[in-house]
C-alpha cells in the first residue's frame, strides 16, 4: 500500500520506519526541510533502540522517502496518517493547530476519483476525526474520504520493538472500506483477535483513557508507597504482593519520583480538560497529577529533613537526567523539577546522564555543573541522588562510590540499587516507600 505520514517526530518516524519495514510504500512529511535532508541521509534525529538501522535499510530499499511536499504524495496515497504533535495549551487541553493545518492542506490537495482514508495517530481529543472530516469537506465536498482513528500506544526507548509486538490495534472508524484497509494493513503484525475495531471517539477515548490508567496506577503505587514509608512496610514486597493478583497484574507498579515524559503528563490534563468542557470534574484524575507533582520532589524533602540547617553549598551529585533511561527526551523529566529546588536551595549540584546533556542545558538552572562522566559528579558529593534508572548506574561500584564521595548519602529515586550493598558500605541509602 502506498502510505503518507505527516510529522517526522516519533510517533511519524517510528510508523513510516515500521510500515516500510512491512513492505508498504511510504513517503514521510514534515515542513522541516533540514530535518527532511537529514532523514534522507538515514540519520534520525531521535535516539531510539534499532530506529536508525531499519531506516537506513528502508531507505537503501527505496521502500521510504522524505519530503516536505505534502499535496504531492496525497494524491497517490491509499492512506495518509496524520502524526503531528498536540502540545499542551496553558489551560491544560490539547492544541489541534497542527493537525487543522495538515486538515487544511489535504483538503486542497485529495482527489475526488480516488478513495483515500485519513488517520488520526496522533493522540487528539475526542471528536477530532469529525473535525478533520469537516475542515476537509469545507473546501473539498466530494473528496472520498473515510477519517478514522487508529491510535498508538508505543513507549519510548522501545518504540520499534512496541509496533512490531502490539498488545491490540484499535482501529475507530463506522466506515467499512476504511475499516477493512487498516484491518489489512496491521494484518501481519497482530492477530485477527488483537485488533478492536470501535467508532473513531471510542478509539480517541481508548487513547486517553490507557494512559490516564496507566498514570493512575503510577500514583497509586507512589501514594502506597508513602504510607509505606510511614509505617515500615517495604513497597517492593507489597507491589510484588498486590501485583500478583491477574486483576491487577504486576506491571506499572514501581514506585519511585512518578511519571514524565511527552505523553502521560499532558494527556491526562487534556482528559481533565475534556470533562472539564463538558461540566465534569475528574477528580481521581486531578489527584493522579497532585500526586505525581509532589513525589518528584521526594528527594528534596528527604535531604531538607535530614538537614533542616539547609543545603547551602551541599554538594549534590544528581545521576540521570532523561525522563526514563532508553531515552533522550527531556520532556517533563523530575530532574528539572529537582535540580531547579536544589539550586533554590542553595545547593552545589553536579548532574550526569550517558546521553541527554547538550539538549538539557537550556532546561536547567545555569547554576548546575553538567559532567559526562558519572565519576566527575559523583567526585566530592555529600548526598548522591539516582533520578533515571540507567543501567550504567547499577552497575556502578559502590566501593569507588565511597571513597570518591564526601558523604554517604544515597537516594534511590527509582528503587532500583542494592540496598544491603550500600548499607554494607556505610551509606545511609533512602528509597521510596522501602523498607
Ligand atoms: C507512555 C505509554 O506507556 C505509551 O503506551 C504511550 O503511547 C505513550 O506514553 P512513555 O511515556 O514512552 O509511554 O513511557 P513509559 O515507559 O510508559 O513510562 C512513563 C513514565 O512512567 C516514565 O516516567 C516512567 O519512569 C514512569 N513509570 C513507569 C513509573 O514511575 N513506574 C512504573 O511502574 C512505570
Amino acid at each position: 500500500m502506498k502510505l503518507t505520514i505527516v510529522g517526522t517526530g516519533y510517533v511519524g518516524l517510528v510508523s513510516g520506519v515500521c510500515f516500510a519495514e512491512l513492505g508498504n510504500n511510504v513517503v514521510c512529511v514534515d515542513k522541516d526541510e533540514q530535518k527532511v535532508e537529514q532523514l534522507k541521509q538515514g540519520m534520525s534525529p531521535i535516539y531510539e533502540d534499532g530506529l536508525e538501522p531499519l531506516l537506513q535499510k528502508n531507505i537503501h530499499n527505496e521502500s521510504i522517502h522524505f519530503t516536505s511536499d505534502l499535496a504531492n504524495s496525497a494524491m497517490d496515497s491509499d492512506i495518509i496518517m496524520i502524526a503531528v504533535g498536540t502540545p499542551q495549551r496553558d489551560d491544560g487541553s490539547a492544541d489541534l493547530s497542527f493537525v487543522r493545518a495538515v486538515a487544511e492542506e489535504l483538503a486542497e490537495a485529495l482527489p475526488a476519483d480516488r478513495q483515500t482514508v485519513i488517520v488520526n495517530k496522533s493522540t487528539v481529543p475526542i471528536g477530532s476525526a469529525e473535525e478533520v472530516e469537516s475542515i476537509i469537506r469545507k473546501k473539498n465536498a466530494n473528496a472520498d474520504i473515510a477519517v478514522c482513528s487508529v491510535p498508538e500506544f508505543l513507549r519510548e526507548g522501545s518504540a520499534v520493538k512496541d509496533t512490531f509486538n502490539p498488545d491490540r490495534i484499535v482501529i475507530g472508524t463506522d466506515i467499512d472500506w476504511a475499516s477493512e484497509r487498516l484491518v489489512r494493513l496491521h494484518a501481519s503484525l497482530a492477530d485477527r483477535e488483537q485488533i478492536i475495531t470501535t467508532s473513531a471517539r471510542s478509539a480517541e477515548m481508548i487513547k486517553y483513557a490507557s494512559n490516564a490508567f496507566l498514570a493512575t496506577k503510577i500514583s497509586f503505587i507512589n501514594e502506597i508507597a508513602n504510607i509505606c514509608d510511614a509505617y515500615g512496610a517495604d513497597i517492593d514486597e507489597v507491589a510484588r504482593g498486590v501485583g500478583a493478583d491477574r486483576r491487577i497484574s504486576p506491571h506499572f507498579l514501581s514506585a519511585g519520583l512518578g511519571f514524565g515524559g511527552s505523553c502521560f503528563p499532558k494527556d491526562v490534563q487534556a482528559l481533565i480538560s475534556l470533562a472539564k468542557d463538558k461540566a465534569y470534574e475528574a477528580n481521581m484524575l486531578n489527584s493522579t497529577i497532585a500526586i505525581n507533582a509532589k513525589q518528584r520532589l521526594k528527594p528534596v524533602d528527604i535531604l531538607q529533613q535530614r538537614f533542616p540547617q539547609g543545603l547551602q553549598n551541599f554538594k549534590i551529585a544528581v545521576l540521570g537526567l532523561a525522563f526514563k533511561p532508553g531515552t533522550d527526551d527531556m520532556r517533563y523529566a523530575p530532574s528539572i523539577d529537582i535540580i531547579h529546588e536544589l539550586v533554590k536551595a542553595g545547593a552545589d549540584v553536579h548532574a550526569h546522564d550517558p546521553i541527554v546533556l547538550d539538549a538539557a542545558a537550556p532546561l536547567l538552572p545555569r547554576a548546575v555543573t553538567l559532567h559526562n562522566e558519572a565519576e566527575d559528579a559523583l567526585s566530592g558529593a555529600e548526598a548522591t541522588l539516582l533520578v533515571t534508572e540507567w543501567d550504567m548506574y547499577k552497575q556502578y561500584s559502590i566501593a569507588d562510590m565511597s571513597v570518591s564521595m564526601a558523604g554517604k548519602i544515597i537516594i534511590d529515586g527509582r528503587n532500583t540499587l542494592d540496598a544491603n550493598a550500600f548499607k554494607a558500605h556505610g551509606f545511609d541509602y533512602y528509597g521510596i516507600g522501602r523498607r
